[in-house]
Parts: structure tokens; C-alpha cells; sequence
């Protein structure tokens, strides 16, 4: 869906169809320059990440391989805590493989920066970060993405895989989130 079909759900659109499709390109140029020569294994962190990784593997115009994780904190106080749970795994072994983990957005980092921890225990050869958002205001813990798409204001963004109680997922652009939508 577009925001046109919406009804005032959005304050702004932040970033349109068109600009996401141009910075996924850029990305993708920069990825396949870094692993050239390199295998590489793009992990995509569910449920947010579908969109991100469609496009961005799409974009590179060499052989990847895909794999996904699924990890969820126990409860609204635990994510605080930094504790996360794995709901699915990795089916891939990645022993001596350059795994590269997508995810549409970094917010306050503890999912990522867990998730690296974890993913660096497992003897890979590499293990870097691409996110197509960062919030650098509300970031808590410290996670160095190698790739990032844009940093944006600590608001309710929604779209392209990010979800207000599930919703807003399928949105082609980022927007604002009007906060009567969620207040
Ligand atoms: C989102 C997003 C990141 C994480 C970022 O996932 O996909 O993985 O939150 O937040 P953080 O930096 O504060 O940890 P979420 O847990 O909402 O699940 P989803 O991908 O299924 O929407």
C-alpha cells in the first residue's frame, strides 16, 4: 500500500519508495566492492527485515546466500534488560562464513548488539551489520553498523517492514506515525 491510502495515519513521509530503492543501490555497491571475492551470507533479522533483505539482495548483482533469525525479548521490561530470546535459528553453520546481518532499523541496539555477540561465538569469518535506519538518539548500547541508510529523529517511523502493532509493514515508503494513531 501507498500513504495515499492511509487517511492521515502519517505526520510526513520520510522516505519515499524511490529514494529507499536508490539507497539500497548504494548500499549494494558498497557491499559488493567489500566482498568481492569473499562468499557472503546476508542473515535477515525477522519480522521487520523481509522488505530490506528482497530488495537489497536483489540489488547485488552477485551470489548471495540468505538465511534468518527470529529473536524476541521475554516481555516489555526485559528488552530494557538487554535479555533476548531466539524463536528461530540460523539453519546455515556459518564456521569461516562472512555473515553480513540485515535489519530495517536500529533503535536503542540491544537486538543487534545481542545478536552479534551471539553470531561472533559461532567462529565466523566475519560479522557486519547493515541497517537502512539508525536512531542515534535513542541508541543505548553500542553497535557499529558498517552499512547504514539514513540516521533519523527518535520518532514512531512505520513502513517498508517496520509495524505499529503489525500494521503499517507493507507500506511501500517510511513515515511519521501520527500520534493519535498510537496515544
Ligand atoms: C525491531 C527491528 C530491530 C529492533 C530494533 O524489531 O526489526 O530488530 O526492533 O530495536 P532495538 O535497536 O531497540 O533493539 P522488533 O522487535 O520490533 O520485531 P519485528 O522485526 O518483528 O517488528
Amino acid at each position: 500500500m501507498d500513504e495515499s491510502q492511509l487517511d492521515g495515519d502519517l505526520v510526513d513521509v520520510l522516505f519515499t519508495e524511490a529514494e529507499i530503492q536508490v539507497k539500497l543501490r548504494e548500499m549494494a555497491a558498497r557491499i559488493e566492492e567489500d566482498y568481492a571475492g569473499k562468499d557472503l551470507l546476508m542473515v535477515g533479522v525477522l519480522r521487520g527485515a523481509v522488505m530490506v533483505m528482497a530488495d537489497l539482495a536483489r540489488a547485488l548483482g552477485r551470489h548471495v546466500e540468505m538465511d534468518w533469525m527470529a529473536v524476541s525479548s521475554y516481555g516489555s521490561g526485559t528488552k530494557s534488560s538487554g535479555v533476548v530470546r531466539i524463536l528461530k535459528d540460523l539453519d546455515t553453520d556459518i564456521t569461516g562464513r562472512h555473515v553480513l546481518v540485515v535489519d530495517e532499523i536500529i533503535d536503542t541496539g540491544l537486538t543487534l548488539s545481542w545478536l552479534i555477540s551471539n553470531l561472533s561465538s559461532r567462529n565466523a569469518a566475519s560479522v557486519e551489520i547493515a541497517t537502512l535506519l539508525r536512531k542515534p538518539d535513542a541508541l543505548a548500547m553500542p553497535v557499529e553498523p558498517r552499512y547504514v541508510g539514513w540516521d533519523i529523529p527518535d520518532k514512531f517511523v512505520v513502513g517498508y517492514g517496520l509495524d505499529y502493532r503489525e500494521r503499517y509493514r507493507n507500506l511501500r515508503s517510511i513515515g511519521t506515525l501520527a500520534p493519535h494513531i498510537y496515544s
